[in-house]
């Protein structure tokens, strides 16, 4: 290599930096740091990725360039303001620099004169703000926060004099997830990532936890453990398809209902609470143990009268009966004597005419259980009945997806409805709960067994 070639080598592999600059980026934060030429980058993916970090870097690069201006957004103030967001972050790299201050405008000025401004963007219209601004570097700290109306806004003040030799860019930087995933996604071609569109301008930077050395990965995954799945699958992996789907059941399949929304009783064919057991607490040891999840359902032979109201007058075909309403599901983390104690009550509370189900394992151990609930636990239920499992979850989830595909399975409002929908769309990716699913399935197959069962007086809650 001669000298030339190899100084052109260290351009293209050692992102422009400067003392105003305390840390060293990782791997991925130099690739993010390289992309001078390119108008748009968006750093995405894993949470402790060192997303934020970079975002800050790029806009400190061109700090000794004079007449050099950047701006970083997040959505509201109060997130700026936070402790260890942006704006706290770079108190602790120049507030003993040569850079100073301003409490009123939230920007900082370098000796070049070169400035790097604080903003947020929190409604509609307070782009507009800006609107006779003009800066060489714009980041936005989690992006998918923002509209895209105010990402594309913020375009038009992108630019520079002819005289300012500084690159103009648009960076982002996010976690899956959020009101603009969807938007963010399709800008940038994710999951894949490319850069789309011929001469198009835009690429993407994947964040990696294993890039991110500074991070305490125990605590960070300690943290995760607190999450709904759906947030932890796209946080530990920065997994863009996870607010979606994990292909088996869809969101939209399920029409949510108010509760007086429910068909007369003359219309109800069965119900049941199907159990899914798992008695196993929360330990330090076992920080996210299977839950225990309990799934009642109601099967009828008419639609909700709101759905049946809507479909007659925007002319649609109602799909064939019965339908199955889910009325409720609990879910719990106990050990098997509160696992026992929190059934009884949920069943006292839906009533003692309400049938129950328990899934059970072949096998030696699952034949017991039924008897011990009958006894021990539920001797004042009417009906307690096994329910075997068979075949995979994928195969036994199967049936309940083709219902609720065809329209025919709706919810009743509450609060459950969030997590249980979350655990349905990710269900189909690898290591993710799965308990209110399998809850949600076997009680299908529960209800169809209890039409083998004598006739069952119902009761009226839930
Ligand atoms: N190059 C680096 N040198 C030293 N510390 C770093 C570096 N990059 C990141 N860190 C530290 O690692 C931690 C995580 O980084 P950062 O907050 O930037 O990640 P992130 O991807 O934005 O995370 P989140 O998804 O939570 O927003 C922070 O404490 C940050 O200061
Ligand atoms: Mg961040």
């Amino acid at each position: 290599m001669t000298p030339e070639e190899l100084s052109k080598f260290r351009r293209r592999t050692t992102p422009k930096l400067n003392h105003f600059i305390p840390v060293r980026p990782t791997k991925q934060q130099t690739v993010f740091l390289l992309l001078d030429d390119v108008l748009e980058v968006l750093f995405g993916g894993a949470a402790g990725g060192g997303k934020s970090e970079a975002l800050l870097m790029g806009a400190a690069q061109y700090v000794d360039v004079p007449g050099y201006s950047a701006i970083l957004f997040r959505k509201t103030f109060r997130d700026l303001a936070l402790p260890g967001a942006l704006m706290d972050r770079s108190k602790k790299w120049w507030d003993n620099s040569k850079a100073k201050w301003s409490s009123s405008d939230y920007n900082w000025t370098f000796p070049s004169g070169a400035k790097i401004q604080f903003g947020y963007l929190e409604h509609e219209g307070d782009e507009t703000r800006y609107q006779s601004a003009e800066f060489q570097y714009i980041g936005f700290d989690e992006l998918t926060q923002f509209s895209e109306q105010a990402y594309t806004y913020m375009f038009s003040r992108l630019r520079r004099t002819t005289k300012l030799h500084v690159p103009l860019r648009l960076r982002g930087a996010t976690n899956p997830g959020g009101k603009g995933h969807e938007w963010v996604k399709k800008r940038f071609n994710l999951p894949s990532g490319r850069v789309i569109e011929e001469g198009a301008e835009r690429a993407f930077v994947r964040s990696l936890i294993d890039d991110n050395p500074y991070l305490d990965i125990e605590m960070y995954e300690r943290s995760l453990e607190e999450l709904s799945p759906i947030t932890r699958a796209q946080l530990r992996s920065g997994d863009w398809t996870a607010a979606n789907s994990g292909g088996k059941f869809r969101r939209e399949w399920f029409t949510i209902i108010g509760k007086s929304d429910i068909p007369d009783r003359r219309h109800w064919q069965r119900i049941v609470r199907h159990w899914d057991l798992a008695t196993q607490e929360k330990t330090e040891h076992v920080p996210d143990p299977d839950w225990t999840a309990g799934c009642s359902m109601l099967r009828v032979g008419a639609l909700p009268p709101s759905i049946r109201d809507w479909m007659m007058e925007t002319g649609q075909t109602p799909p064939p009966p019965p339908y199955w309403i889910v009325l409720h599901v609990a879910r719990f983390r106990k050990n098997a004597g509160d696992v026992e104690e929190a059934i009884a009550a949920l069943s006292a509370n839906d009533g003692h005419h309400r049938p129950v189900s328990i899934e059970q394992e072949r096998g030696a151990s699952g034949a017991g259980i039924v008897a011990a609930y009958r006894r021990h636990v539920l001797p004042h239920t009417k009906t307690v009945i096994p329910v075997w499992a068979k075949g995979t979850k994928e195969e036994r989830a199967a049936v309940a997806a083709g219902f609720a595909k065809e329209g025919r399975v709706f919810l009743v409002e509450g609060e459950w409805n969030e997590p249980f929908l979350d655990e349905l769309s990710i269900f189909g990716i690898p290591d993710v709960h799965d308990d209110q699913v399998d809850a949600f399935s076997g009680a299908f197959k529960a209800l169809d067994k209890l039409d083998f069962i004598e006739d069952q007086p119902q009761a009226a809650q839930h």
